[in-house]
């Protein structure tokens, strides 16, 4: 049943695991790439731990990266780990922030 509605919808790419049909799917090998180029001068080079400035940032949420790295501000109702406005924007990532959720979400 399941296999009969994904073989219908796989021409419209909805049941893709695969990235086939996807211009581009978040590659958290490029994400990791940008984390370490852009990143670890604050936050850790273990996203999972506190950096020199920033906080741990593993798992964070694609809304949350957005949020902060494009506009230097949080996803609505998120509680910020720190209350500080230190953290730059890098708006040259826009494309590529789900890489590096894709990354971040790595376990
Ligand atoms: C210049 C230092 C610096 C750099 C570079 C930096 N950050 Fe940050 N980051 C901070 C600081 C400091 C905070 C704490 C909030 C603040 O002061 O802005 C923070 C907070 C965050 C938060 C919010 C964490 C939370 O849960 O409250 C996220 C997400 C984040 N950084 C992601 C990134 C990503 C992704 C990059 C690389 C593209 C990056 N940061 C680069 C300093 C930095």
């Amino acid at each position: 049943m399941t296999l009969a509605v994904c073989a219908a919808l796989a021409l419209t790419s909805a049941c893709g695991k695969d990235e086939g049909t996807e211009v581009k799917g978040p590659d958290p090998d490029r994400g990791r790439r940008l984390y370490i180029a852009t990143c670890i001068v604050c936050h850790n080079t273990d996203p999972s731990k506190p950096g020199s400035q920033g906080p741990p940032i593993k798992g964070s949420s694609l809304e949350l990266l957005e949020a902060k790295v494009l506009h230097k501000r949080y996803p609505p109702g998120y509680k910020p780990q720190r209350n500080t406005k230190a953290m730059p924007t890098y708006p040259q990532l826009r494309k590529r922030i789900a890489d590096v959720a894709a990354y971040l979400a790595q376990p």
